[in-house]
């Protein structure tokens, strides 16, 4: 087709052949263009060696003034990261310069044109697959770190993973549907990102937490099996494996049961795992209680590859001399602790440390512990508090021998549970306590639908809109703390992959449970009054799940930070470096929206 205009521009008629990374000797004696960027350049005594740089990896590119004269003087010029198209012949490299840690090692191209697109500024470390730069200088300079073999290879394999999941939701009947990022309020159990609408002054929309709601419309719309990989907002504090912004794939199916959802679940993680990674999952997923992995482990989250296990012995500590023990049993906590065999390794140094850690920065009281010597003595600071029978049933219960070190905490129960897993998992890491499995994956469930905040009133243990195993619906009337719910967990060696539950599919349910959780009338009307309205008119049961896609890419990549597997992601502070974000705005636009800002301190950047 003759075209009308011809547009001129900087890359004239040159236009890449191959890429740069995947020039091989099957390519001897080809002419071939490439562009990249210049990731190293060295002149041997008036040759000019260049590797250039894409985004599938390096190869030589030769400059000999015999070849080009023109082009090898302009070679002269280039610097790191300059960007180049260059022209040349593809030769195989003689036996003594075949570079055999280079996947292009044995070839180089020979130029016979170079065009330099553009110059460069010195790029701030060195593009390479390990940097020295701490992560906020890696940040502020992302484009840089983002060019380097850890997050182009990341990425990609973000890409395979939603080709995978897109694949595997297709095969299993799913559509994708998107739901508004301005929208409404979801109790998700973080703070909200607000959006200030101009059009309705004074009022505002809700970045979503999750489509949660907007799903289970889609449900009651007919909508049957639909997902989503959707950006979520949640202002709350960061960690690594917490981002205020963050992906999910999003599921909801209308007339399943659990054993349904849980089906596509294994399906979606173990095609995911298999496709992307290579990595075969042992199917069927296990599956653990939450009341089983709280005891055993004392997260609903374990990484059961870990071989220690706590012991509960509240009971044996009841009516206990020892003060500290008594007093937490006393005021309705728990005792527990965590026996490690051949725990020589383990020195009284480490011991301190480790008191102090749990006491600084997990918030205990104490770090009680015995170490029980080769000879069989117990040394500890608390066994003189024991009675004969306190010690036996220690003994036995703990299985203590020769060589062991225990240790104990006693607290409100969700405290001891905290500090007792957060020391499994460190120091069954640090003593090697792993048994051989690579993968580690659960379905946690049979989860309580409230639990207690503090002593006093209920609130849901996941989200408001769980609905109750069938046989426990009565009991919202007589026992609600006993009524289980239908919530799920994936957990990948320790990691949370994802939730879902079952949903209320019945506006009595659902009000019944806003009335535990204490809200008025008003509320639940204000709130959640189109979500009553929409159950009435004729919702069928509906259950799904979220899984958090970052998390899964993390752990496919085998990081452990979030920020490894996001092209842009915030630091602890919630913070861009790159953009420079947050960043105060003009005062025009404050008035559009009419908004004032009023800082707790220091000085109003609107300039007021
Ligand atoms: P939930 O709140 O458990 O459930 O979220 C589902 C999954 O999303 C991931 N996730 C996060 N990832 C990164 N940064 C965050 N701040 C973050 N918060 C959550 C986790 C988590 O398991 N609507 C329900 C799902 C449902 O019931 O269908 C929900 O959002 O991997
Ligand atoms: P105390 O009697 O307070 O000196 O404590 C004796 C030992 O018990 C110290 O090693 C404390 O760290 C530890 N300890 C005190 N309170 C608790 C508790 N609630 N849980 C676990 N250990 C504790």
């Amino acid at each position: 087709m003759a075209r009308e205009y011809a547009v001129l521009d900087v890359i004239g008629e040159l236009r890449r052949t191959h890429a740069a990374g995947d020039v091989g000797v099957e390519l001897e004696g080809s002419e071939v263009i490439l562009g990249g960027w210049v990731h190293r350049r060295r002149d041997h005594g008036g040759v000019i060696f260049v590797d250039l740089r894409d985004r599938e990896g390096l190869v030589q590119v030769v400059f000999r003034p015999d070849a080009s004269p023109e082009a090898h003087e302009r070679a002269g010029e280039l610097r790191h990261e300059y960007v180049i198209l260059v022209r040349g012949v593809v030769m195989r490299r003689s036996e003594d310069t075949i570079n055999p840690k280079m996947p292009t090692g044995e070839v180089e191209v020979e130029v016979t044109e170079l065009r330099l697109l553009n110059r460069a500024t010195p790029p701030p470390f060195p593009i390479e697959e390990t940097v020295e730069a701490d992560e906020q200088t890696r940040l502020r300079f992302r484009l840089h770190d983002l060019r380097r073999p850890p997050l182009q290879r990341a990425l990609r394999l973000r890409h395979r993973l939603y080709q995978s999941v897109r694949r595997s939701l297709s095969d299993l009947d799913f559509i994708e549907i998107e739901t508004p990022m301005l929208t409404k309020s979801t109790p998700e159990g973080a703070r909200d990102f607000l959006v200030p609408s101009r059009l309705q002054p004074g009022e505002f929309y809700a970045l979503p937490q999750s489509p949660q709601i907007m799903k289970q419309m889609l449900m009651i719309a007919g909508f049957d099996r639909y997902y989503q990989i959707v950006r979520c907002f949640r202002d709350e504090d960061q960690r690594a494996d917490r981002q205020l912004e963050f992906t999910q794939i999003d599921l909801e199916m209308a007339f399943v049961g659990i054993e349904d959802v849980l089906t596509v679940l294994e399906e979606v993680t173990a095609r995911g795992c298999r496709e992307v990674a290579d990595i075969e999952l042992p199917r069927p997923f296990t599956r653990i209680a939450y009341a089983d992995a709280m005891a055993r482990y004392g997260s609903d989250r374990p990484d059961t590859r870990i071989q220690l296990e706590l012991v509960n012995l509240t009971d044996v500590f009841r009516e206990s001399g020892f003060r500290a023990f008594r007093a937490a049993v006393d005021d309705g906590g728990i005792v527990k602790c965590l026996p490690i065999h051949d725990a020589q390794k383990l020195s009284r140094g480490d011991v301190d440390r480790l008191e102090s850690f749990v006491k600084k920065e997990l918030g205990a009281r104490g770090l009680a512990w015995i170490r029980v010597t080769e000879d069989g003595e117990w040394r500890s600071p608390i066994v003189k508090f024991f009675s004969e029978d306190e010690k036996a049933k220690v003994q036995k219960l703990t299985e203590a021998r020769p060589g062991s070190l225990i240790f104990f905490q006693a607290d409100k129960s969700a405290k001891v549970n905290g500090v007792l897993s957060r020391l499994r998992t460190d120091l069954g890491e640090r003593l090697g306590r792993i048994d051989g499995r690579e993968w580690d994956v659960l379905f946690v469930v049979d989860f309580p639908l409230f639990e207690r905040d503090g002593d006093e009133k209920l609130t849901y243990t996941h989200q408001p809109f769980v609905a109750p195993v069938d046989e426990d619906v009565e009991l919202l009337e007589t026992d609600p703390e006993k009524v289980r719910g239908t919530h799920y967990d994936v957990v990948i060696n320790g990691v949370e992959l994802g939730s879902g539950s079952l949903r209320n599919h019945r506006s009595d349910v659902q009000r019944r449970i806003f009335e535990i959780l204490g809200y008025s009338k008003q509320d639940t009307e204000a709130c959640f009054g189109f979500l009553l309205n929409a159950l009435d008119a004729g919702a069928p049961p509906h259950g799904g799940f979220a899984f958090g896609y970052d998390r899964f890419a993390m752990l496919l990549a085998g990081l452990d930070s979030l920020r490894d597997v996001i092209a842009f992601p915030k630091t602890q502070r919630g913070q861009d470096l790159l953009m420079d974000t947050p960043a105060p705005v003009e005062k025009e636009q404050l008035e559009a929206l009419h908004l004032r800002v009023r800082l707790p301190r220091r000085e109003d950047p609107s300039g007021e």
